[in-house]
């Protein structure tokens, strides 16, 4: 039963397969509005969220099928002490594929290996992202047109950002990306990241704390929000959450076709102010976002039903 779990079980060929489904549904909608008629998603998300829950849910409404699931853990037998293995077998018996979310690294995987239906990984603690990754490669696809010779800054909170983490395998696999990886010394991209996915594949990258020095070489900018629910220590928060904060002022010396963004949700880290200018392209990622879940579940359920 083929599951996302990592970006990176995903290959680049597969990957445009995606994103020409989704500007297809995008450009013919009517097409696809029955093409799950009958079958269910299971919606599982053990922590907060808005836009991947609500954006699997409703690509799921779109394609025509119907939707289950919680939105806590407390509303789940999980708060009995059931396992992800045993919650996954169980709702394999009710839906046809599962979205899941859970604080634990790893928790999908394990669900994938219980499941009989394919399971999407929709976060997984401080690990993984691939589905913001697939909105972030669409929304880079339709502003900058290519996947190549581009120079990347990732800012915030590279230790426990997974859309970051998922994000730099995905642009690995292109010709001419260089990364500037911007934070705080305690919130740099684990050495993991380093030692499995730039050095082997001689991935050009600088670490950097100055977001000022940084931003005219930049082609794209990705803010990322201090993931307050990683840190063990709320003073270790405070003192780091507002070390980057992007307003107009600092987009002075940026490039003009510069593409600015985030997975959201913000908090502090991008001033209101920049959401007129034309480079911000967070809102637009959102809604992106729906498509390629969309173009995702189709392919999943195909490839299921094979
Ligand atoms: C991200 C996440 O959950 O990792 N949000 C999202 O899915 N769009 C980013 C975040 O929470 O900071």
């Amino acid at each position: 039963m083929k599951s996302l779990i990592d970006i990176m079980e995903l290959s680049t060929a597969e990957i445009d397969e995606l994103i020409k489904t989704a500007l297809d549904i995008i450009d013919n909608p009517a097409k696809y509005s029955e093409k799950c008629k009958g079958k269910k998603l299971a919606s599982l998300f053990f922590e907060p969220s808005t836009r991947t829950r609500l954006s699997f849910e409703a690509a799921m409404y779109e394609l025509g099928g119907n939707v289950i699931g919680f939105s806590e853990a407390n509303s789940s037998s999980a708060a009995k002490g059931e396992s992800v293995a045993d919650t996954a077998r169980t709702v394999s018996c009710y839906a046809d594929i599962i979205a899941m979310r859970h604080p634990k690294e790893g928790a999908p995987y394990v669900a994938s290996l219980k499941a009989s239906i394919p399971v999407i990984n929709a976060g997984d603690g401080g690990h993984n992202h691939p589905t913001q990754t697939l909105a972030d490669l669409l929304t880079i696809r339709k502003e900058k047109g290519r996947f190549t010779d581009l120079t990347i800054g990732l800012c915030g909170d590279l230790k426990f950002g997974r859309t970051v983490h998922s994000l730099i395998g995905a642009m690995s696999r292109y010709t001419g990306i260089r990364f500037v990886l911007i934070s705080p010394e305690e919130l740099k991209v684990p050495e993991y990241i380093k030692s499995e996915i730039l050095d082997p594949k001689g991935i050009e990258y600088k670490e950097s704390t100055s977001l000022e020095e940084a931003m005219p070489e930049l082609d794209i900018l990705y803010m990322t929000r201090v993931q307050r629910e990683r840190f063990f220590n709320e003073a270790d928060y405070i003192r780091l959450k507002d070390t980057y904060i992007l307003t107009t002022e600092k987009l002075s010396n940026a490039k003009s076709d510069l593409c600015i963004m985030h997975p959201l949700p913000r908090v502090n880290e991008i001033s209101v102010g920049v959401d007129d200018d034309p480079r911000a392209c967070y809102f637009k990622q959102v809604l992106y976002g729906k498509y390629m879940r969309m173009a995702l579940i189709l392919k999943l359920l195909e490839e299921a039903a094979k």
